[in-house]
């Protein structure tokens, strides 16, 4: 009988204890999967030149242009990507938006940045500022944007395609 019960406080402690680090997996794996989503995205740019900070042997919240801030449980998260005039040059497509839910902000004017605007960049929920200005995408912008609350700001003139230049 007692050691039943031995077995049985054994049982839920070790269970505690994988719910426990289940959560601080959970919990670190945001700032994580945000670093992975940016490391993909930059690794489809054709120059990288302004990007060294982007690798993963530094913090990203020590990356160039990105900035974190604590949520309210005091994890950090991305909260700005500041990177205007960096010379990027690819799809913007490319950035898995909805690992980025915590944006605030998301600066990327004056670069060379193509294809669509995807409707997937309405995933950024808490958007306050975002400016395109420009870029060379094309296509409209997808009317998912209408749907992004938090949104008050929203540059995209001087949005130059490749067709203005071949037309
Ligand atoms: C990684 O980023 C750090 C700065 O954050 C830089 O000093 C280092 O050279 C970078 N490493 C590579 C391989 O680019
Ligand atoms: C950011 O970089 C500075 C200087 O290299 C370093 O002191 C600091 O600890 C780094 N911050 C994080 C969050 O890694
Ligand atoms: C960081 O988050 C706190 C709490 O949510 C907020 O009050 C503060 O303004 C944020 N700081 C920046 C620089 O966004
Ligand atoms: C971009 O950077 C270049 C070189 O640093 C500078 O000459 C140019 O004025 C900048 N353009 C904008 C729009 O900021
Ligand atoms: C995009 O990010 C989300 C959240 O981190 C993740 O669940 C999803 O698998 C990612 N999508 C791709 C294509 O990597
Ligand atoms: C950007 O400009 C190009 C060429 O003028 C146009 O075809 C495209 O629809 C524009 N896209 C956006 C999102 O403004």
């Amino acid at each position: 009988m007692a050691s039943q019960l031995n077995n049985w406080r054994l049982l839920s402690t070790t269970l505690l204890l994988l719910l426990l680090s289940l959560h601080l997996v959970s919990v670190t794996a945001s700032l994580e999967s945000q670093a992975r989503s940016l490391l993909h995205w930059k690794s489809t740019f054709h120059s990288r030149q302004f990007l060294e900070s982007w690798n993963l042997s530094s913090n990203p919240c020590n990356w160039t242009g990105v900035t974190c801030n604590l949520t309210d449980r005091g994890r950090p998260v991305v909260t700005e990507i500041s990177l205007p005039n960096m010379t990027l040059e690819g799809p913007l497509d490319a950035l898995n938006f909805s690992s980025l839910r915590s944006l605030v902000s998301l600066d990327l004017s004056y670069n060379q940045l193509d294809g669509i605007v995807p409707p997937t960049i309405s995933a950024l929920s808490n958007l306050v500022y975002l400016d395109l200005t420009g870029n060379r995408f094309t296509g409209k912008l997808p009317i998912e944007i209408g749907s992004m609350k938090a949104l008050q700001f929203l540059y995209l003139n001087k949005n130059q395609s490749l067709e203005d230049f071949t037309s």
